[in-house]
């Protein structure tokens, strides 16, 4: 395990597995693996569903054997192997240890593919986008000095720590992109990637470039 910050250890394959939870896993486990799911719910003495109390398998690896495993006596929990491809029974075992580990980090992912947006908004979110998403033009800390800066001229990327811009203004040309706001196409825009709240996150982000004390 590399990483300690969620945003780092959510990867691809956590991703689709968080889908295939949805998908096959939710119905027993409820929402977001306390239990509640419909079945247990629906039927008398269904054992508990909780993936967080008494879980022995909390890696990917034990929760992968506990999945493909053919016969198991007096387990409800159904073998996969014959709906789901291996590949499958990875990612949603990633997934599941994922659940496990980054609780809360994992039940917003669910969130965001149910609603299909990311509904929360705060800095911590608005860093790790801006991490993946900006910081290769605009630098570790705002300042305009990613790597991208060397070879983005005329304008060079922006020195966030210098904007003045409202949040409305903000909000435009990190949706809309440079081109549309009459400036530099070199800003893309991200309306396609981002949802309204990871910009309304962002934003929170670039403002807490703004003042020294703030700044990673
Ligand atoms: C039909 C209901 C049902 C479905 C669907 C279901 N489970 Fe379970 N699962 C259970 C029950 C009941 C248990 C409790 C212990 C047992 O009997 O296996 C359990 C236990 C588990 C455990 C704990 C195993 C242990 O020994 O600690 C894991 C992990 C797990 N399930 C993962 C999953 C995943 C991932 C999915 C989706 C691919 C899934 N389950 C789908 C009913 C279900
Ligand atoms: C490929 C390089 C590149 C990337 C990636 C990039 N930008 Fe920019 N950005 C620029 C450039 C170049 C400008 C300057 C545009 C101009 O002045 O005409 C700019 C300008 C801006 C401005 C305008 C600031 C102001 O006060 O006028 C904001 C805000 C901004 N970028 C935010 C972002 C955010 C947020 C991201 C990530 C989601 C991002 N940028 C990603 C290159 C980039």
């Amino acid at each position: 395990m590399l990483a300690k910050n969620p945003a780092f250890a959510e990867s691809h394959a956590t991703k689709s597995g968080a889908i295939i939870f949805i998908e096959r896993c939710t119905l027993c486990h409820g929402n977001t693996g306390t239990g509640n799911g419909l079945l247990p719910l629906a039927i008398q003495n269904y054992p508990p569903t909780s993936l967080f109390d008494n879980t022995k398998k909390t890696s990917r690896t034990s929760i992968e054997q506990h999945l493909k495993k053919e016969s198991r006596r007096n387990t409800h929990c159904p073998p996969w192997h014959h709906e789901l491809s291996i590949k499958e029974i990875t990612e949603v075992s990633e997934f599941a240890a994922y659940l496990l580990k980054y609780t809360d980090a994992a039940i917003t992912l669910l969130d965001k593919i149910q609603s299909n947006a990311n509904i929360e908004i705060s800095a911590n979110i608005g860093y790790a986008i801006y991490r993946t998403h900006c910081q290769i033009c605009h630098g570790k800390q705002g300042e305009g000095d990613g790597q991208l800066s060397r070879i983005i001229e005329n304008p060079t990327p922006y020195n966030l720590t210098l904007s003045q811009a409202d949040d409305d203004y903000l909000f435009k040309i990190i949706k809309e992109g440079g081109e549309r706001m009459n400036r530099s196409p070199s800003m893309p825009p991200w309306g396609g990637d981002l949802t309204d709240a990871d910009i309304r996150s962002l934003i929170i982000q670039l403002k807490n470039f703004r003042t020294t004390q703030n700044r990673p």
